[in-house]
């Protein structure tokens, strides 16, 4: 299986920690997850979904092709996972800050301190950045990605305590090429929102 991979997914890949284990969490086609074989450093790739039907194609797909690795297909959410082995790779991009805080809160306890989480939610991200901000994890990267318009926040934890995230994202962010973009097209969108935690958002990045 060799496909070219997106910028965004190929931009999570570049910055997902080759561990001995990887889970793509929320995998849906599994191109991230599968991208991980050609490290012979990688021995066990985990494509993880809740859709029967995800589960059923993958099935498919890697039975008609020549994997050399173990790949494990697992039909479950992200707060349904067990891992037992230690310095994992865990991806959870794609889907919601509010379903991926949820697998968070339940994979943390399971896994060593090795372990990383990179994580891309596609909405309810000031939730997750929030939950974040308690302090659990250590953050080694808060960037975004620009693909056809759409900005993409990337996140990088390791699971312990730490350098902590900011609730809104430091000021290095907004200040990087695409975060600069971004807080431009964020502030006229969020001028019009009327809720609070909008409103406090739209005050730090007008003060940047
Ligand atoms: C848009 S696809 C993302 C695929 C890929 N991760 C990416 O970023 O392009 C979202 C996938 O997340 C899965 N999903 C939804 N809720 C989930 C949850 N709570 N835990 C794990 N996966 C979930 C869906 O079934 C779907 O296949």
């Amino acid at each position: 299986m060799n496909s070219k991979l997106s910028h965004r997914l190929q931009t999570i890949h570049d910055h997902t920690p080759l561990h001995a284990h990887i889970y793509d969490v929320g995998c849906d086609h599994g191109e991230l997850g599968l991208s991980f074989q050609i490290y012979p450093q990688v021995q066990t790739i985990g494509l993880v979904d809740p859709s029967s039907a995800v589960i059923e194609s993958l099935i498919k797909k890697t039975n008609d092709s020549d994997i050399p690795k173990e790949v494990l297909i697992l039909r479950k959410k992200a707060n349904q996972l067990e891992i037992k082995t230690k310095k994992n790779s865990v991806i959870l991009c794609g889907f919601g800050g509010t379903q991926i805080a949820e697998g968070l809160s339940h994979l943390k306890s399971q896994l060593d301190e090795e372990s990383v989480f990179v994580l891309s939610p596609h909405r309810h991200v000031l939730q997750l950045r929030e939950w974040l901000a308690k302090g659990e994890f250590h953050l080694l990267l808060d960037t975004m990605i620009l693909e056809d318009q759409q900005f993409y926040p990337l996140l990088v934890l390791a699971n312990r305590k730490g350098r902590g995230v900011h609730p809104f994202g430091e000021k290095d962010l907004w200040h990087s090429p695409v975060g600069a973009q971004y807080r431009e097209q964020l502030l006229g969108v969020l001028k019009k929102h009327q809720n609070p935690r909008d409103q406090s958002f739209y005050r730090y990045l007008e003060s940047l």
